[in-house]
């Protein structure tokens, strides 16, 4: 479906095409990836997310590549992503993004431990737990869903017991390699929405709704008038 999502869709755009709706088809054609730009593979059973970028190994080869979790809505400028790269360029190694969550949530993330003052923009990271039961996390500095890893870890989830919730876990695979290589922790500034609930589904729809202009002049009124009722 994700595939078919990015490629060229011949009846829809014939129809627009036929019906004169040119808007349309130019969106179309601007969200479409270059031909030969974008790779696939599939994941066939359900084992984890450790499994899941261990299904990309011979996509990525033998070189650093980022993992981004697109549950995780991100918006910042820089991107995410961005201000990570300028970090990997200063320290290499290994570089994850994280951010504070409330004590009553650590349960639901991967969450790091850190060398040295917890509130700096960068640290060392000295231990990461996925899943930590309430009241036994390290820190509140939870994974927040970008990653950028050296091809090591590939090594590492081949042989990778399942962790929480019984499924091959990449933070179980992190914490192997950080015996072997550094890990940088970048503190994220910007607004995270987790779409994996369905509370921060919803709160990413409206965030990004009153970005756009012809939206948010029709939803704001909207929103406001179940606010107060
Ligand atoms: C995954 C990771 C976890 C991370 C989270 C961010 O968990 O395993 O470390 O904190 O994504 O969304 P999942 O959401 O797949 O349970």
């Amino acid at each position: 479906v994700i595939e078919d999502h990015f490629d060229i869709a011949y009846e829809l755009e014939d129809t627009l095409r036929s019906r004169s709706k040119g808007g349309a088809l130019k969106l179309l054609e601007a969200i479409r990836p270059m031909p030969g730009t974008t790779s696939f593979t599939r994941q066939q059973e359900p084992l984890g997310l450790g499994h899941a970028i261990w299904c990309a190994r011979d996509i990525i080869g033998d070189e650093p590549f980022a993992i981004l979790l697109p549950d995780m809505l991100m918006k910042s400028e820089p991107g995410c992503l961005s201000q990570m790269v300028e970090v990997y360029n200063e320290r290499g190694g290994n570089v994850i993004s994280v951010e504070e969550v409330p004590d009553d949530q650590t349960h639901n993330y991967g969450i790091v431990e850190v060398d040295g003052d917890v509130s700096a923009k960068t640290f060392s990271i000295t231990g990461m737990v996925e899943k930590p039961a309430p009241g036994t996390a390290p820190t509140n500095l939870f994974i927040n869903g970008r990653y950028i890893l050296q091809p090591k870890i590939f090594e590492l989830l081949e042989n990778q017991e399942t962790g929480a919730g019984g499924e091959i876990q990449l933070t179980d695979a992190m914490l192997a390699l950080m015996g072997l290589e550094p890990f940088t922790g970048l503190r994220f500034e910007g607004e995270t929405y987790d779409c994996g609930s369905k509370s921060g589904f919803l709160a990413a729809n409206i965030a990004y709704a009153l970005e756009d202009e012809e939206l948010a002049s029709e939803l704001r009124p909207l929103l406001s008038a179940m606010l107060n009722t």
